[in-house]
C-alpha cells in the first residue's frame, strides 16, 4: 500500500484472488452445506473489501467475482436469445394407468437392451438454462417459448447457488438446466415486507421467482433468495464414462458444484416407481420449497436419441402431477380482518380437519363478491384444496351436505374494529371501513408503513411495539412518534404481558427516531401513505414539485401531469391534502424538523418553469439522467405532452404518435444537443454525469 492508502496492482491480484476463493468457500458453504464458516460481520467486510478492490482496479475484474453477486447491473429490456437446444417440456399427466402405460411403451420400444429409470422431484418454479465456457458461466436465459427466451444472466448471477466458476473437470462448452425456486420460508418473508412496504403481494412462489428474474435493477434481484436446482445436463461432446446416464450427469454437476436434489433414486421397474410417487405424494409437505408432481426419465442417455421426441416433448420421460389434496368440512363462522387501507377480509372459519399434512380451521374468503358468486350458505361444508402451494384455498361447496332451511351468508355491515359503516363503491369486489383516523389495525397498519424500510426506517419499531404505542394512547398518528420522551416508553408492556420495553430499548427507539429526520423527502412522501402512492410515484411527486408546500398547493390536473400518476392516484393526494387532520400531521412532522425538500441539488436556473416531456433514446444519457439533469437546472419533467409542455425532447426510435401529436399542439421539438446548449451545457460535452 502507499502513502495514500493505494494498493500495488501486483498486490491487489494476489488479494483479489485470496478474497474471491475465500469468499466462493464460504458462500459455498453456507448454501450447499448450511454451515457458516465465518460471521455475517466478517463476510460483508470480505466483500465489501473485494469490491473496492476491483473499484480501484477495473481490470482485475473478472466475470466470476462474488461480487457480481451484489447486482449492479439495470436492464431496461431483456436482450431476446435463441436456444441452442431446444427447451423441451414434458409430457405430463395426473393418472397413475398413463405412468404404467409409459412404462410398458418405453420397455417395448428398447427391447432387450439393459436399462433402468431416474425418478426426481418436479420443482414447482421456472425453468432456465445457464451456458458454461471453459468453466465460466456466459449465459442465463429462460424458456421463453421453448426455442427464443429472455437473456436474464445479471440477474441469475445474483442467485447464490447458481456457480460463477465451476469446479475442475467440467466440459469445455454444455449448458446446465434447472428450475429457480423461491423456496416458502423466503418467499412468505418477502410477501410479508412487501405489505408493509404497500407493494402487491406475490400470489405464490412460482410467480415470484419469475417477476425476480424479470426485474430490471438485478441489485433488486439480489436482496430475494432465490435458489437454483440443477437438473438437467446437456452438451454435444459429454463423452466421459460419467455423462452417459441422466444419474452420473448430475452426480458430476454436484461435483462442478450445483445444487441438485438428493432425493433422486433410480428405479429399476414400475413398482418401484409406484413407490416413489406413493412416497412423495404425502412427503412433499414437509419439503421447504414446492414441488407439483414427479419426473421419470430413461438414465440411459445413448437411448434418448433412439426414442426420440413427439411434437414437443421427449419420449424418454415424463411427469407425474399431484393432484390438489381436497377435503371438505363445515364452515362454523366467518371472521372478519381489517387491513391497513380499511378493506375487510372474510376468513371462513372451518372445523379442523387434516389437509397436505396439516389441520387446516380457517381460509380466507376474500371478500364480499367471492361469498356471492360462491353463494356460501350458514352451516354449508366447504371444499378446500392445498395444491402445490402452501396455503389452502376455497374451491367449493358439498352441495349435497347442503340442508333445505340453510340460509345465504349475509356479511357484516360495520366495521368489526371500530363500528363504523362500512362502505362498498361501485364495481368494488369488497367493503371497507371508511374510518381511517379512528380505526386500530388502520392506524397500526399506518403506522407500519412509515416506519418500514423503504419509508423512514425506523428499525426498533416493529409491529408488537407499534401495538404497545397505540393501545397505551401514546401514539394515534404518524406525527406523534416525534413526541415520545424516554420516561414515557419505559416499562411499556403488550396486551399479553410477554414483551415490554427497557430504558436500552427505548434510546434505540428514540435514536432511530431522531435519524429519520434525514431520510430524504421522497421517502417521507412515500411513508405518509396516501393512497396508491408508491416508491417511484414518490420520488417522481418529490422531483416535479421539489417540496411539500409546492405539492399541497396542485391542483388534481396540474398532480395528473407528473410522470407516473395517474388520475385516480391524483385524486387520492388532492383529497389527502384537503383533509385539515392531515394538513396538521404534516406541519407537526415539519416543526419535528422532517424532510419537507427535495435535496437534489439544483445547478442551475437555466430551464426554470420550462416543462419538457422526453421521449425516444439518446446519445449522451439514459432518460433516467436527462430527466434529473432537466430538473438540476430548475425545469421540470412530465409524462404527457399537454398545451402545458415547454418543449418535447426527442431521441432516436421516438414513436410517431408522440410527435404527431406535439405538432398538432404546436410544441416545439428540440434534439438533444439543442436542449444541450438551451441547459448551457455545452461544454460539457463527455463525462457530464460521471461522479
Ligand atoms: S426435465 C426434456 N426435471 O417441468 C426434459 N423438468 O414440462 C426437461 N421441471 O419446463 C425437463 N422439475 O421447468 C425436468 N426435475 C425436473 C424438473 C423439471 C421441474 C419443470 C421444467 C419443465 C417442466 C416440464
Amino acid at each position: 500500500m502507499d502513502l495514500f492508502g493505494n494498493t500495488d496492482i501486483n498486490d491487489a491480484r494476489l488479494r483479489v484472488e485470496e478474497l474471491t476463493k475465500l469468499i466462493d468457500k464460504y458462500n459455498y458453504e453456507y448454501y450447499m452445506n448450511d454451515t457458516s464458516l465465518v460471521s455475517d460481520y466478517e463476510f460483508d467486510a470480505l466483500l465489501r473489501e473485494l469490491i473496492d478492490l476491483e473499484k480501484q482496479y477495473p481490470e482485475l475484474k473478472k466475470a466470476t467475482s462474488p461480487t457480481l453477486r451484489v447486482g449492479g447491473e439495470v436492464n431496461k429490456t431483456f436482450r431476446q436469445v435463441e436456444h441452442r437446444f431446444p427447451m423441451l417440456s414434458l409430457g405430463n399427466t395426473y393418472s397413475i394407468e398413463e405412468i404404467e402405460e409409459f412404462e410398458s411403451r418405453t420397455r417395448k420400444l428398447i427391447g432387450d437392451q439393459p436399462f433402468d429409470y431416474t425418478c426426481e422431484l418436479k420443482y414447482d418454479g421456472l425453468a432456465i438454462g445457464l451456458t458454461y465456457k471453459e468453466g465460466v458461466l456466459t449465459q442465463a436465459v429462460t424458456r421463453g417459448n421453448g426455442t427464443v427466451g429472455d437473456d436474464i444472466t445479471s440477474n441469475a448471477r445474483t442467485i447464490a447457488t447458481i456457480p460463477l466458476q465451476l469446479q475442475a473437470p467440467y466440459p469445455a462448452d454444455f449448458e446446465v438446466r434447472g428450475e429457480v425456486v423461491y423456496p416458502f420460508d423466503a418467499f412468505e418473508e418477502m410477501n410479508r415486507q412487501r405489505e408493509i412496504d404497500g407493494d402487491e403481494p406475490f400470489a405464490n412462489p412460482r410467480n415470484a421467482a419469475s417477476g425476480s428474474l424479470k426485474l430490471q435493477d438485478s441489485r433488486e434481484c439480489a436482496k430475494r433468495k432465490l435458489q437454483f436446482c440443477a437438473y438437467f445436463v446437456m452438451g454435444n461432446d459429454l463423452d466421459e464414462p460419467i455423462m452417459q446416464t441422466h444419474y452420473g450427469r448430475l452426480e458430476a454437476a454436484k461435483r462442478m458444484g450445483f445444487q441438485v436434489q438428493p432425493y433422486i433414486k433410480v428405479c429399476r421397474n414400475i413398482d418401484e416407481i409406484k413407490a416413489y410417487i406413493d412416497y412423495w405424494d404425502t412427503e412433499r409437505w414437509n419439503l421447504p420449497f414446492g414441488i407439483d408432481g414427479i419426473v421419470i426419465k430413461v438414465n440411459q442417455v445413448p437411448l434418448w436419441d433412439r426414442m426420440g421426441l413427439t411434437a414437443k416433448s421427449p419420449r424418454w420421460a415424463i411427469a407425474y402431477k399431484f393432484k390438489a389434496a381436497r377435503v371438505s368440512t363445515p364452515l362454523i363462522d366467518i371472521s372478519y380482518q381489517v387491513g391497513r387501507t380499511g378493506v375487510i377480509t372474510p376468513v371462513a372459519v372451518m372445523e379442523p380437519v387434516q389437509l397436505g399434512g396439516t389441520t387446516v380451521q380457517r381460509a380466507t374468503l376474500n371478500n364480499a363478491d367471492f361469498i356471492e358468486k360462491m353463494d356460501i350458505h350458514d352451516g354449508d361444508w366447504l371444499l378446500v384444496e392445498k395444491g402445490g402451494e402452501i396455503i389452502p384455498k376455497i374451491v367449493g361447496i358439498d352441495m349435497e351436505k347442503r340442508t333445505a332451511a340453510s340460509r345465504p351468508v349475509e356479511f357484516i355491515r360495520t366495521c368489526p374494529e371500530c363500528g363504523a359503516a362500512l362502505v362498498r363503491e361501485e364495481g368494488e369486489a369488497g367493503f371497507y371501513c371508511p374510518n381511517q383516523d379512528g380505526c386500530p389495525p388502520q392506524i397500526v397498519g399506518r403506522l407500519e408503513h412509515f416506519v418500514s424500510r423503504k419509508a423512514m426506517r425506523i428499525d426498533s419499531l416493529g409491529t408488537e411495539r407499534l401495538k404497545m404505542l397505540y393501545n397505551s394512547g401514546l401514539v394515534r398518528n404518524i406525527a406523534d412518534l416525534y413526541d415520545l420522551r424516554k420516561e414515557q416508553l419505559v416499562g411499556l408492556s403488550s396486551d399479553d404481558q410477554s414483551a415490554s420495553i427497557q430504558d436500552k430499548g427505548a434510546d434505540n427507539i428514540l435514536a432511530a427516531i431522531e435519524q429519520s429526520k434525514q431520510v430524504p423527502f421522497e421517502r417521507v412522501l412515500f411513508a405518509l401513505g396516501i393512497r396508491f402512492v408508491g416508491e417511484v410515484g414518490a420520488k417522481k411527486l418529490a422531483r416535479y414539485f421539489g417540496d411539500i408546500d409546492s405539492l399541497m398547493n396542485a391542483s388534481e390536473a396540474e398532480l395528473a401531469q407528473v410522470e407516473d400518476i395517474g388520475e385516480k392516484t391524483a385524486q387520492q393526494i388532492y383529497a389527502y391534502f384537503q383533509s385539515p387532520a392531515h394538513h396538521d400531521i404534516v406541519e407537526r412532522l415539519r416543526a419535528a424538523g422532517l424532510q419537507m425538500k427535495s435535496a437534489a441539488t439544483k445547478v442551475s436556473n437555466a430551464l426554470e418553469g420550462k416543462v419538457f416531456v422526453v421521449s425516444g433514446v439518446f446519445a449522451r444519457f439514459s432518460r433516467e439522467e436527462i430527466k434529473s439533469h432537466i430538473e438540476q437546472h430548475g425545469g421540470k419533467v412530465s409524462s404527457s405532452l399537454s398545451t402545458k409542455t415547454t418543449y418535447l425532447l426527442a431521441g432516436e426510435k421516438m414513436g410517431p404518435e408522440k410527435l404527431k401529436k406535439a405538432e398538432k399542439l404546436g410544441i416545439p421539438i428540440i434534439s438533444e444537443e439543442e436542449y444541450l446548449e438551451m441547459s448551457g451545457q455545452v461544454r460539457a460535452r463527455t463525462g457530464l454525469f460521471s461522479s
